[in-house]
């Protein structure tokens, strides 16, 4: 019988595993997959492009090539699909701010150990508590295109016709009411944010020319009124954010709000039901710890049974990205 070998060289990338996230920052912040898009494919020709030494353009092409992010044929560079697609400037779906959303958190990250043993109880908004709507439209810069794909989803799977009001709940820049008043005739939506976020929600409906079909409410779905006459309503991309009690609040006064027979969906970062995963969703309960809030990984599990215990039927589950969203649905009663 052959004994496997226990070795280090997992634990020596998870130790390193910083490195890989201060090259994609440089890489993106050089424009590297930007230049190379415009033709700049050579060692030289990069180095000239991003003004650096041929010594630092080879070290930093070594590492994109080896991360996967840049490929090579002969002396000529390209991009990888995948930073095609999301990491060249001046693509459709140009995703590099989403992609360092979190840069500004690399110093909290690092001080882990002692924001884990600091016994000062957390704050119920954590990262929300100071917004401003300067902070909130770098936020919303980040998160829009994200949404976007994650709204256009959501309208493939999600079937909305006959329905006539959506309530969106911490809908940010409003991407999954955009998508759903444009894919569904006749539907209505109503995006619930903070205040500060409202004003960008705003500009976004304005840029997307849906004023006259999605209104906006200032508040904090945890104590605002909700509206009574939404027939569906989506969270997403909140739920870490809060702990057990909060997420069950929420829900419960979103049955309480919705119409009979009304449908809700809940969009998120869920831990399996064996709680081993998936890394993405542990580690988004992590940041609320970074952030100081009391928020944490669910379940899915325990989403299934905050929907159940608010009241919803036909609770159901379903992959909505496959290692990073969940979604869980349920019905209220007719
Ligand atoms: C990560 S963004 C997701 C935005 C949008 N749902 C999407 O998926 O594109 C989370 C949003 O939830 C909002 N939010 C968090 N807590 C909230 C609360 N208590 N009341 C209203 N909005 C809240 C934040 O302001 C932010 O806009």
């Amino acid at each position: 019988m052959s004994e496997t070998r226990i070795g280090t060289t997992r634990l020596q990338r998870i130790s390193r595993a910083y490195t890989e996230t201060a090259v994609l920052y440089a890489a993106l912040d050089l424009e590297l997959f930007t230049h190379i898009a415009r033709g700049a494919t050579s060692l030289a020709a990069l180095a000239e492009a991003m003004d650096v030494s041929l010594l630092n353009a080879e070290r930093l092409l070594t590492c994109v090539l080896a991360m996967g992010l840049v490929e090579r044929n002969g002396d000529t560079y390209h991009n990888a699909p995948d930073s095609a697609r999301y990491l060249v400037s001046d693509a459709p779906a140009y995703a590099a701010p989403w992609m360092t959303f979190t840069r500004g958190d690399v110093p909290g990250w690092f001080r882990l150990t002692e924001i884990l043993r600091d016994p000062a109880p957390p704050s119920t908004l954590g990262m929300y508590a100071d917004l401003t709507v300067a902070s909130a439209r770098a936020y919303h810069a980040a998160t829009y295109s994200i949404g976007m794909g994650a709204g256009r989803r959501f309208c493939r799977e999600v079937d909305l016709t006959g329905r006539h009001r959506l309530l969106d709940l911490g809908g940010g820049s409003g991407a999954y009411s955009i998508n759903a008043v444009q894919r569904f005739d006749g539907l209505r939506a109503v995006v619930l944010d903070l205040p500060p976020v409202i004003e960008v929600t705003r500009e976004y409906l304005e840029r997307h020319d849906v004023t006259d079909r999605i209104d906006t409410l200032a508040g904090d779905f945890t104590v605002t009124a909700l509206p009574r006459d939404c027939d569906c309503a989506v969270m997403a991309s909140n739920l870490p954010i809060y702990d057990a009690a909060a997420i069950r609040a929420v829900i419960a006064r979103v049955h309480d709000a919705l119409l009979p027979g009304g449908e809700f969906h809940l969009v998120g970062e869920m831990l399996d039901n064996d709680g081993a995963g998936p890394l993405d969703a542990a580690m988004w309960g992590m940041y609320e710890a970074v952030c100081g809030s009391a928020g944490r990984a669910h379940s899915i599990a325990e989403c299934i049974g905050y929907l159940e215990a608010a009241g919803f039927v036909d609770v159901a589950e379903a992959v909505f990205v496959p290692g990073t969203l969940h979604r869980v649905s349920g019905v209220k009663r007719g």
